[in-house]
């Protein structure tokens, strides 16, 4: 599909879109940049979620209404997240949120792991994709193998890549951008070596989805997961599986999990209204774009999300350059990044720069290692980690300026 002419970004109608961005603090206009934790939620889904509460909601196989519709709930959202990740709906499963997916879904991958089988995590990445896979590496005796990140560039260093992952290597995992400096990393590189081993890849596409397009196959990906709080919905994890995988994914089998495929993978009863939510948040990606279909529209969308944001966080970027005292950790410009900014302020601590931040321009930003806590170890910032100020589709011009001239009036 050619690329779709990147229109003026329609801000006003984002912005309309969002009933959480009517806050005040201390008589502004709250300026939500903490979209890396969490992004706020489109109002299409809000009320998708509610009407879903206010209709009568129910149960599965009742024959009655409610429950008839709860089942169709499910499957739209499923076919929401199939158009979003490109993969069929019946590779879609979800669950509480990434990490709580990811460990069940270890315990099953995991399950014939031993003594001498190797696991590849990454130092760049989130505990979430690192400690599952760990965890179970160590209860079944493999072990465990780390792709180092270069702490100039703040990348993956890739050059030994062919020894981390050799034919002893059975599972690897990677992220598909960084919750704290915003590296996009070569995954496809990565999940290219893995197969050239027979190893599976897990992709934690977490802080990608809110920003750039993602197709789970073109990255080489056996699972992929993502977090729908992270991309305008709510807190519901989701993971996309090959179909084949996942029939074969030994998962503990509990009663209260059907036996087929994605329902095996969703122990218990679903958050159904959170489910409800899910159209409406992929329709907010979608509803950017132009295109004949739902997964035409999405990547549109992602070419206007991604230079509305691009636009912003490059005057970010720049501004916190030019000043001396500040440092910030990002892979140079040659490479992809999510638009996430991880820094410090020399002789201050971050909790005191965001409470200068909230107090005085009300731009909301978070301080500490956000759980990359690999990488602030090797980094030396933690225990205090870094600011991270993070740009979501409905930041806007002003917002950067107040969040500019914050840092200014801190430093001077
Ligand atoms: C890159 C990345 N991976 C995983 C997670 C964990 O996601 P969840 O909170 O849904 O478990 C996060 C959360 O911030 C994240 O940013």
């Amino acid at each position: 599909m050619p690329p779709t002419a990147i229109l003026p970004f329609p801000i006003a109608q984002v912005r309309a879109q969002f009933p959480a961005l009517q806050r005040l603090h201390r008589g502004l206009p709250a300026a939500y940049f903490d979209g890396p934790g969490g992004t706020q939620v489109a109002g299409g889904c809000i009320e998708a979620m509610a009407d879903y509460m206010r209709k009568g909601g129910a149960n599965l196989h009742g024959q009655f209404p409610s429950s008839v519709e709860t089942e169709a709930h499910i499957q739209a959202a499923r076919e929401a997240m199939a158009d979003l990740l490109n993969v069929p709906p019946r590779e879609i499963a979800f669950g509480a949120n990434t990490t709580t997916l990811a460990l069940a879904v270890a315990r099953a991958v995991g399950r014939s792991w031993k003594p001498g089988d190797e696991i590849v995590v990454t130092e760049l990445d989130h505990r979430g994709n690192v400690d599952p896979w760990i965890t179970q590496a160590q209860d079944k005796g493999a072990t465990v193998r780390w792709i180092k990140v270069d702490t100039t560039t703040c990348t993956l260093a890739l050059d030994d890549l062919d020894s981390i992952i050799n034919p002893r290597t059975v599972f690897v995992a990677v992220g598909l951008a960084s919750n704290a400096v915003g590296t996009v990393n070569d995954v496809a590189r990565v999940a290219a070596r893995a197969k050239a081993v027979g190893a599976l890849v897990a992709v934690d596409a977490v802080q990608a989805v809110p920003h750039i397009s993602v197709d789970r196959d073109a990255l080489g990906a056996d699972l992929l997961f993502c977090s729908a709080y992270k991309f305008f919905g709510p807190h519901l994890g989701v993971v996309t599986v090959r179909a084949e995988l996942m029939e074969r994914l030994p998962v503990y089998k509990l009663a209260p999990a059907p036996a087929f495929i994605p329902d095996r993978l969703e122990t218990g009863t679903q958050n159904h209204e959170a489910l409800a939510g899910i159209p409406a948040a992929v329709g907010f990606i979608a509803s950017l774009g132009a295109g004949a279909t739902r997964r035409e529209r999405i990547l549109s969308g992602y070419e206007q999300i991604e230079a509305h944001e691009n636009g912003l966080i490059t005057r970010m970027r720049e501004a916190l350059a030019a000043q001396p005292r500040i440092t910030v950790y990002q892979a140079p410009p040659a490479v992809r990044k999510t638009p996430t900014l991880a820094f410090t302020v020399a002789g201050l601590a971050p909790e005191a720069v965001c409470r200068s931040l909230v107090e005085e321009q009300a731009v909301f930003v978070a301080s500490g290692d956000f759980y990359a806590s690999t990488l602030a170890d090797i980094l030396g910032i933690n225990p205090a980690g870094w600011v991270r100020a993070g740009l979501s589709p409905y930041n806007t011009d002003e917002e950067a300026d107040r969040f500019i001239e914050g840092v200014g009036q801190l430093l001077r």
